[in-house]
């Protein structure tokens, strides 16, 4: 790496058009005068080695890797912090000044942070959570809230196989509850979270009644798009807490950004309506 070049970084994926996070990390650029860039890069998985292992010598500080690259990454990764090992996947890269590449998963600190940051107070540690969803975000989410001391977590997937194979990986307080009962696990949690694509645009809405729900829960939708999703509506309408989804992507590129251009950078309505703009 050297000095006399712009610091640069990225993300790269497969399909990337719509990326969000050139917004999001341009805008911090900007608003604390570093000259500097944030790039999409467009790399196909049988690319992605060769493509990745030039970056330092391009002058990349790191990266942001998503789908698909974000499991393949780890075995390039010279040390891997324990909460990207513990979920199986990496989404921030940092290409140390040794020559050593550091993987870290900032999904599961993006999520807690934008729950602290919407409902102050909330702690996991506060009581069950029902999770919604096997996937890659639920990996993230369900190791946050148990880092947090969430005492159980009921996890309920359309294909309830996959929720079966998390719950063996994180152990007994993560309890598999049936998709199509997902109404009864609501008695007593202090936290809901959709990690599904359900109530995203061109999907089908999350039909759920939060009525068994305790008034004093929490209500969060990973989906940003649209921001007030079908069951944000649910929570609103019975006039219980909840928190949206842009905030975590916002906040998991806190700890990339620092790392890359030496700025803890800040989460504020700005840098949400920058990101936001069509
Ligand atoms: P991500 O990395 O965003 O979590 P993913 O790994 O593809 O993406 O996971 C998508 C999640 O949304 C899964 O829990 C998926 O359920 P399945 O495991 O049964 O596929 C869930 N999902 C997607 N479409 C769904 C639908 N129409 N009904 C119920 N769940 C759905």
């Amino acid at each position: 790496m050297s000095a006399n070049r712009l610091p640069l970084a990225g993300v790269l994926g497969w399909p990337i058009a719509h990326s969000r996070s050139p917004r999001l990390h341009r805008h911090w650029l900007a608003r604390y005068g570093i000259e500097g860039d944030y790039i999409t890069l467009g790399v196909e998985p049988r690319d992605f080695e060769a493509a990745f292992r030039a970056l330092p010598l391009l002058g990349f500080r790191g990266v942001n890797v998503t789908i698909p690259h974000k499991e393949t990454v780890l075995r390039l990764a010279t040390k891997v912090s324990d909460r990207a090992a513990l979920i199986g996947a990496a989404n921030t890269i940092t290409f140390r000044e040794d020559g050593s590449i550091y993987a870290d998963n900032t999904d599961g600190y993006g999520f807690l942070e934008n729950l602290r940051a919407g409902a102050p107070g909330w702690k996991a540690s506060e009581g069950p959570a029902l999770v919604l969803g096997a996937g890659g975000a639920s990996r993230a989410i369900v190791s946050a809230l148990l880092s947090d001391g969430a005492p159980e977590i009921r996890l309920a997937n359309r294909t309830r196989s996959r929720a079966e194979f998390l719950a063996g990986e994180f152990g007994g307080r993560v309890k598999v509850v049936d998709w199509l009962h997902m109404e009864d696990a609501l008695d007593g949690v202090a936290t809901v979270v959709n990690t599904t694509s359900l109530g995203m645009t061109g999907q089908p809405p999350l039909q759920i009644s939060l009525k068994r729900a305790p008034k004093t829960a929490l209500v969060n939708d990973i989906v940003y798009s649209p921001l007030m999703t079908p069951l944000l509506e649910e929570a609103q309408s019975r006039r219980m807490r909840w928190v949206d989804g842009i905030g975590m992507l916002l906040h998991q590129g806190r700890p990339g950004f620092e790392a890359w251009f030496g700025v803890a950078p800040e989460v504020d309505a700005e840098l949400r309506a920058a990101v936001l703009a069509e």
